[in-house]
C-alpha cells in the first residue's frame, strides 16, 4: 500500500528538498509519509528538517555489513518519518547506493507514501536510482524555458524505467508564467501541481531548520504546496510483492 514518488530535477538549487518537506507535510495530514534524502552526495535535508545534529543517517544505511538499522537512521519529525543523509565526502565514498533497493523496501512496509529527495543530475548510479526505484516523479523546475529543457530530460529518462510523471512543480515564480506553463502542460505526461512563488519566508524556513508548512503555514507558498499535494491522487501499491519490487530493481550502470 504505498507509492513512491521522487522529487526530481535537472539542475540543483531547484527546490527539490523544500518541495519534497512541504509535499510530505501536506501528504501526511492523509497518509503515512516516509521521507528520504535519497540526494547522497550533497544531501541538506537534514538542515531544512532540524536534523543537522543527528549521529545516524542513510549513509550509514548504505554501508555495508554494519549493525545499523533502517529504524536507527528514520525520525520522527513534523508528522513524517524521515530519513536524513549525511554530508561528509567520506560517507558517500563509502556508501553502496544499490543498497538504496533494500532500505526503500524495508521502509515501504510501514508507508503510504514515500518520497525520495533526488539529486539533480542524472549522470552516475546514485544519481538515478531514485527515479529508477520510483512509481512516479515529481519535476521541479524554475520556470524558464531551459529548465523545462532540463525537465524533459529527467521525464524521459523516468519513462526509459518505466517510472511515470505526477506532475511538474513550478518553484520559485516571480512573474506570469503563462507561455512556459503551456508548453510545459503540452510535454509533460503529467498536470501542472503548482506554481510556489519566490518568497523570502521559503529561505527563512531553511535558515530556521524546519519545513516551510511547520515554519510559515498560513504563507502563500504553503498554500500553494498543499494545492499541489492535495490534486495528487496516491495509488495504492500491490502490498506484500512491494518489497519485493524494490528489491529487484536494476541498478543501472553508470550513463
Ligand atoms: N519558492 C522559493 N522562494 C525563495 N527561495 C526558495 C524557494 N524555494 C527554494 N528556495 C531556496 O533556494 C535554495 C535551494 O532550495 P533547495 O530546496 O535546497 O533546492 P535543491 O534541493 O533543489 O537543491 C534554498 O536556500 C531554499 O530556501
Ligand atoms: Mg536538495
Amino acid at each position: 500500500m504505498v507509492e513512491a514518488f521522487a522529487v526530481a530535477s535537472g539542475k540543483g538549487g531547484t527546490g527539490k528538498t523544500t518541495s519534497t518537506l512541504a509535499l510530505g507535510m501536506a501528504l501526511a495530514a492523509e497518509h503515512d509519509v516516509t521521507v528520504i534524502d535519497a540526494d547522497t552526495g550533497m544531501a541538506n535535508l537534514l538542515f531544512h528538517a532540524g536534523l543537522a545534529d543527528v549521529e545516524v543517517t542513510l549513509h550509514d544505511l548504505l554501508v555495508a555489513e554494519t549493525a545499523t538499522s533502517v529504524a536507527d537512521a528514520t525520525y520522527d519529525r513534523f508528522g513524517m518519518s524521515v530519513v536524513p543523509c549525511g554530508t561528509s565526502l567520506a560517507g558517500f565514498d563509502r556508501a553502496d547506493p544499490g543498497r538504496l533497493r533494500d532500505v526503500v523496501a524495508e521502509l515501504a512496509a510501514d508507508a503510504d507514501v514515500i518520497l525520495l529527495d533526488s539529486p539533480a543530475a542524472l549522470g552516475s548510479k546514485s544519481a538515478v536510482l531514485p527515479v529508477v526505484l520510483a512509481d512516479r516523479v515529481i519535476i521541479v523546475v524554475q520556470p524558464t524555458i531551459p529548465a523545462l529543457s532540463d525537465g524533459l530530460k529527467v521525464q524521459e529518462y523516468a519513462r526509459s524505467y518505466g517510472t511515470g510523471t505526477a506532475g511538474v512543480l513550478f518553484n520559485k515564480v516571480r512573474e506570469d508564467i503563462d507561455r512556459i506553463a503551456e508548453q510545459a502542460d503540452r510535454h509533460f505526461g503529467g498536470p501542472t501541481l503548482a506554481r510556489i512563488p519566490a518568497a523570502d519566508v521559503v529561505r527563512s524556513a531553511r535558515q530556521a531548520g524546519e519545513p516551510l508548512l511547520s515554519h510559515a503555514p498560513d504563507s502563500p507558498a504553503a498554500a500553494a504546496f498543499r494545492r499541489a499535494a492535495a490534486s495528487i491522487s496516491v495509488r495504492e501499491g500491490g502490498g506484500a510483492d512491494l518489497a519485493d519490487r524494490f528489491r529487484s530493481a536494476v541498478v543501472p550502470e553508470t550513463i
